[in-house]
C-alpha cells in the first residue's frame, strides 16, 4: 500500500518539487498551503495532487487540518515540514511581530504539526519526519536573527526528537539546503545575487528545487531507517558543516 505523505508549503517553490517527487516515488501525496489560493488550484491542476489550506504557525488550525487529511488519505507516514516565510531586516530594526512571525511560522510550526502526527507515528511503529531547515541557521546570515534563530532550532528539535523515537521506526531529519531558485530567493534584487550571493556558492550557480526534493525522496525511503537526527546539507558547497 502507498504510503501516505504531507509537505506543508507543497503547492510552491521547494515544497511544490518535494510534493511532485514524493507523487512520482509512489506515496500518496497532501500538500498544504497558507493562503496563495491561485498558485494551490494550478499545482493542483497540472498535478492531481491534493491541497489543503491552513496556517501552519496555529496548533488548532493544524490539528484540524492533520484530521482532514488523514481522514481522506489515511494515516500520515511521512511529515516534511517544509512552509517557511522570511521577514529579513537587521536587529536593531526588528519588529517584535517580524520575529514572532518567522519564530512560529518557521519553528513553532514543527511542534505544530509533528504533535499532531507523533502519537500515529510510535503506534504504528513507523515514521518520517523531515524538517527543512536552512544555511542561514547553520551559520547565520546578515538581516536574519529571526531566520536564521528559527531554522537553527529546526536543527535542535531534530536531533532530540530524534534521539526520543530511535527506538520505534520513526526517523527525524533536517535538510539545509542553500540558496535554491525559488520566488523567496528571486526576491532577493537580482544585483545583490549575481554579485554577493552566487561568487559564494562553490558549484557558482543556484540550487533547484529538484535538488531538496531528490534529498527528501532519500529521506523518506523505508532503506533509510538507520539514517536519524542527520543534517543534510544541499548548499552547492557554500557551507561545510
Ligand atoms: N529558497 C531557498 O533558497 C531556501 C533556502 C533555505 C531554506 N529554505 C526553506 O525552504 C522552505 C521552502 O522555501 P521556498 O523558497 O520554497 O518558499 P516559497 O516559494 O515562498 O513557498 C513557501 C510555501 O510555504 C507556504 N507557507 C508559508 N507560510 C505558511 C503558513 N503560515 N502556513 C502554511 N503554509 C505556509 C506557502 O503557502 P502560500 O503559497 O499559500 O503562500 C508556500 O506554499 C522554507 O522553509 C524556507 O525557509 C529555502
Amino acid at each position: 500500500m502507498a504510503r501516505v505523505a504531507l509537505v506543508t508549503g507543497g503547492t510552491r517553490g521547494i515544497g511544490a518539487a518535494i510534493s511532485k517527487a514524493l507523487k512520482a516515488a509512489g506515496y500518496k501525496v497532501a500538500a498544504s498551503y497558507a493562503g496563495n489560493d491561485a498558485a494551490a488550484e494550478k499545482f493542483k491542476a497540472e498535478t492531481g495532487i491534493a491541497v489543503y489550506k491552513w496556517d501552519v504557525s496555529s496548533f488548532d488550525a493544524c490539528a484540524e487540518g492533520v484530521k482532514k487529511v488523514e481522514a481522506d488519505l489515511g494515516p500520515i507516514e511521512v511529515l516534511v515540514n517544509n512552509a517557511g516565510i522570511t521577514r529579513d531586516t537587521a536587529f536593531h530594526k526588528m519588529t517584535l511581530e517580524q520575529w514572532n512571525a518567522v519564530i512560529s511560522t518557521n519553528l513553532g510550526s514543527l511542534f505544530n504539526m509533528t504533535r499532531q502526527v507523533i502519537e500515529g507515528m510510535r503506534a504504528r511503529k513507523f515514521g518520517r519526519i523531515i524538517s527543512i531547515s536552512s544555511i542561514n541557521g547553520q551559520k547565520g546570515q546578515f538581516g536574519q536573527v529571526n531566520y536564521s534563530a528559527a531554522k537553527a532550532g529546526d536543527i535542535g528539535f531534530t536531533k532530540a526528537l530524534a534521539l526520543e523515537n530511535a527506538k520505534g521506526g520513526i526517523t527525524v531529519n533536517a535538510i539545509c539546503p542553500g540558496y535554491i531558485n525559488t520566488e523567496m530567493v528571486q526576491a532577493v534584487p537580482k544585483d545583490v545575487l549575481e554579485k554577493s550571493v552566487i561568487p559564494q556558492i562553490p558549484a557558482n550557480r543556484l540550487g533547484e528545487p529538484e535538488e531538496i526534493a531528490r534529498a527528501v525522496v532519500f529521506l523518506a525511503a523505508d532503506e533509510s531507517g538507520f539514517i536519524t537526527g542527520s543534517t543534510l546539507t544541499v548548499n552547492g558547497g557554500q557551507y561545510m558543516a
